[in-house]
């Protein structure tokens, strides 16, 4: 397994169709609806496995204000959950979040991964939106620090 950051239209490619096969099509949206305008200015990150080149998993970090960054569009492949690659991601954007001098990352959590981001030191703050509406978000917070 590696961990890349996006760059060629191939790798692009496999980003976002990762995202749609897990957060999009089980509930049969459009293709295009994976991606908004804040991919853009945004960071991405993506475990491949170097045995068969597919994208694993991904995930995204969008910067809100100088002092807050929050975490987006989380997407491990059916057969690799469970296997610490969501792990992996959420370290990696916390990294580079704190590289930048932010302190404070929320997310909107859906709520089968509740468990997921507080075992990651989030904290829900309040119950928040439906999706399609079925799939309820929560919002987390964590404050990372240095040490
Ligand atoms: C939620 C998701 C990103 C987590 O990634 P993952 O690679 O499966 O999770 P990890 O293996 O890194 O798990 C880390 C820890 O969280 C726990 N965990 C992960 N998903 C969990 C779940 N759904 N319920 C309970 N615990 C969970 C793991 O057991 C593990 O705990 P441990 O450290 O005590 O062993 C991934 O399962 C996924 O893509 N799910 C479907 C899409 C989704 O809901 N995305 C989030 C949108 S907000």
């Amino acid at each position: 397994m590696k961990i890349i950051e996006p760059n060629s239209s191939a790798e692009f490619e496999q980003y976002y169709n990762l995202r749609y096969e897990v957060l999009r099509k089980p509930w049969l949206q459009p293709k295009g609806s994976e991606k908004d305008d804040g991919d853009k200015s945004s960071i991405h990150r993506m475990i491949i496995d170097e045995s068969n080149g597919k994208a694993v998993a991904v995930g995204r970090l969008q910067f809100n204000t100088s002092e807050e960054a929050q975490i987006r569009y989380m997407a491990v492949s059916d057969n690799y959950q469970l296997k610490g690659y969501g792990n992996i991601i959420v370290k990696t954007l916390e990294d580079i979040a704190l590289n930048k001098g932010i302190r404070n990352i929320i997310l909107q959590a859906r709520e089968n991964a509740l468990k997921f981001y507080w075992k990651n030191g989030y904290e829900i703050i309040e119950k928040s939106y439906l999706l399609f509406d079925e799939i309820q978000h929560w919002l987390m917070v964590k404050k990372i620090t240095t040490d």
